[in-house]
């Protein structure tokens, strides 16, 4: 593992319900010794998530957490925070999370939850982002990784790659287009955070140059 200058390492969980494509770019970028980091832990609701196989594939502790069987939101999160301090976690990353973050998560990361967005937010919110771009007609979509708040995809934004909409595109083609950015702007986000050069000021964020 190499370590890039100044910057601290960060504990990262990741929260996902599917695929795990953004995960196997962050733990990519790990192994690769581009992101100070390591995923301590990927939680998933969905026990079907291919991305928990992906993680013990990957040598990395995943666990199933079923929401129905707390009593509500709060108490399906109180105990996802035991599982992230149980770890010491820095840092949450949610990838294909699907499900708003409710305040007992949110009170215990604050500024420290992350999400990505398959467009320019604040533009196509919510599900099938990259269809409501076709239907909308935009020229360039994107992606977005910005910190959580309570709304839905609303948080402050911190990095957003564009994308041009091609002739002919469907949901399909464009999506893959904007994957393709979206793994490598999650881990340089997070890589821009464990060195320390993110800011926030009320709804902006600044990252400063790196040397
Ligand atoms: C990505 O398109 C991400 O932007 C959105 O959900 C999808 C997750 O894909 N939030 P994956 O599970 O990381 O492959």
């Amino acid at each position: 593992m190499s370590n890039n200058g100044n910057s601290r390492f960060l504990r990262l969980a990741v929260l996902a319900s599917g695929r795990g494509s953004n995960f196997e770019a962050i733990q990519r970028a790990i192994e690769e010794g581009r992101l100070d980091a390591c995923i301590c832990i990927v939680i998933s609701d969905q026990v079907e998530a291919p991305v928990l196989e992906k993680a013990l594939r990957a040598g990395i502790e995943s666990i199933y957490i079923n929401p129905a069987s707390f009593a509500g939101k709060a108490a399906y999160e109180q105990r996802l925070v035991e599982e992230l301090g149980a770890r010491h976690v820095d840092l949450v990353v949610l990838a294909g999370y699907m499900r708003l973050v409710g305040t007992t998560l949110l009170e215990q990361y604050p500024q420290r939850i992350l999400n990505i967005h398959p467009s320019l937010l604040p533009a196509f919110k919510g599900l099938d982002a990259q269809q409501q771009a076709l239907d909308y007609g935009v020229k360039w979509s994107g992606c977005t990784v910005h910190f959580v708040d309570a709304g839905m995809d609303s948080g402050p934004i911190i990095m957003q790659t564009a994308v041009p909409v091609e002739d002919g595109d469907d949901e399909e083609s464009l999506a893959a287009r904007i994957l393709v950015e979206e793994h490598r702007l999650y881990p340089r986000v997070i890589q821009a955070i464990a060195r320390g050069l993110v800011r926030v000021q009320g709804r902006r964020v600044t990252i400063a140059a790196g040397d």
